[in-house]
């Protein structure tokens, strides 16, 4: 079969996983959630047939392992995530599981010095609890007590979900990396307009930039929206207002800086109610972490000063706060030197959109390589791959593979192990 095929079919499959939704018409599967047991049961009929063998580990992470050529050997992990946000497209996350199925697939059988394992982690959007990498946390054995007692917009704690979904908290230890893994090589869509820019299909990511997600509740006056003269209001929306169009300012003033206010919710949320109290989100990246740091203490004292020359009172919760993260080098040069050999230029660059292979990396040797993605557009239907780009991504995953078997340090690991 030529790669184009096995393109075709993944983009296919990817099509199929995103009807496997919470909502109708649209894509939209957070944390173990009743759609992610199908994603399960489809991606394991795809793996069994190959020789893997799939299991959920506690976190809800599907595995699949293919064996080594012999015994006791080292192991390459491959994936991405199975989670999405609302109203996703069809290829953040999964397309980094389905290629590392199609990667099995064109090995026709054969087996190599190391096992393989393709990995769709349960969770790394941090839709339905806040904060995410709940299920690559668990591979570096960070899935802490505090994690799992953060409870959803229905009450329903990481732990509790973990146990509807028919699994066991106390299993979570045994999901972490053990044994001689060789690295984690991660796929994904670019999500942003450089490569299609370019006019490169392929590149390689050097580094991913950090992130702070936070939580900050307004707290005003609930009061008449007819009666109440305007000097006289403490209005959560309107203090919100004001300290949303600060943050971008901010951000527009700052080299480098992005931030976002993705969420907002207003109680009581009536049209003829002033508003006693606004829930925002808020995200924060910077290439440099201390830039990132500074930026989050500014957006906070603004938060502040908004508030109190209101009358109104703010606090706030910080629910993430990742460094960025260098990849591994010596693997990112074999994936550059994978790509050449298909005959494209790589472009080495660094991730803004956060990803599973950065809380990887603290345990692992971990890279990435990108897919292009046309105009830039991710986080929405419309988000798109093109097949000969896809077709590229598993040749150059498949020379990738040839490589590693090749390279000396295998050979001495296979030969101590
Ligand atoms: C993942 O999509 C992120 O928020 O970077
Ligand atoms: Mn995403
Ligand atoms: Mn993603």
């Amino acid at each position: 079969m030529s790669d184009e095929s096995r393109a075709r079919t993944a983009i296919e499959r990817c099509r199929k996983l995103a009807s496997f939704s919470q909502d109708h018409g649209s894509t939209r599967r957070t944390f173990l959630s009743p759609p992610m047991r199908e994603c399960h049961r489809e991606i394991a009929a795809w793996l069994k047939p190959l020789g893997a063998k799939v299991r959920i580990d506690a976190a809800g992470n599907l595995r699949g392992f293919y064996p080594a050529a012999e015994a006791i050997a080292p192991r390459l992990l491959i994936g991405s995530h199975l989670d999405t946000v609302p109203n996703a497209g069809a290829f953040d996350g999964v397309l980094g599981v389905v290629l590392g199925v199609a990667l099995l697939e064109a090995l026709d059988g054969k087996r190599l010095p190391f096992g393989i394992e393709v990995i769709g982690f349960s969770e790394e959007e941090g839709q339905r609890f806040g904060t995410p990498f709940i299920g690559s946390r668990a591979l570096v054995g960070r899935l802490d007590d505090e994690l799992l007692s953060r409870k959803d917009e229905n009450g329903v704690c990481v732990r509790q979900a973990i146990q509807d979904f028919g699994l066991d908290p106390r299993e979570i230890p045994e999901a972490a990396l053990k044994g001689d893994t060789l690295g984690f090589v991660e796929f994904h869509i670019e999500q942003g307009p450089i490569l299609d820019g370019l006019e490169r299909p392929l590149g390689v990511v050097e580094a991913i930039a950090g992130q702070s997600r936070l939580e900050f509740i307004f707290i005003g006056s609930v009061n008449h929206a007819g009666t109440t003269p305007m000097n006289q209001r403490r209005d959560a929306i309107a203090a919100a207002a004001e300290w949303i169009t600060a943050v971008e300012r901010e951000a527009q003033r700052v080299e480098g800086l992005v931030a976002t206010i993705g969420s907002i919710t207003a109680k009581p949320g009536a049209p003829n109610v002033i508003a006693g109290e606004t829930r925002l989100t808020l995200d924060v990246r910077h290439g440099v972490d201390d830039s990132r740091d500074r930026a989050v203490e500014t957006l906070m004292r603004l938060a502040e000063t908004i508030a109190a020359r209101r009358g109104l009172s703010v606090r706030h919760t910080t629910l993430l706060t990742q460094p960025s993260v260098a990849m591994d080098r010596p693997l990112a040069r074999q994936i550059e030197q994978a790509i050449r050999r298909t005959g494209c230029e790589p472009h080495v660059m660094v991730s803004g959109a956060g990803h599973d292979a950065m809380i990887l990396a603290e345990k692992v040797p971990a890279s990435m390589i990108f897919l292009r993605t046309p105009r830039g557009i991710s986080h929405d239907p419309a988000e798109s791959v093109r097949v000969e780009d896809v077709a590229k991504a598993i040749a150059a995953g498949s020379h990738l593979l040839a490589l590693l078997a090749s390279s000396p340090a295998i050979q001495r690991r296979t030969h101590l192990a």
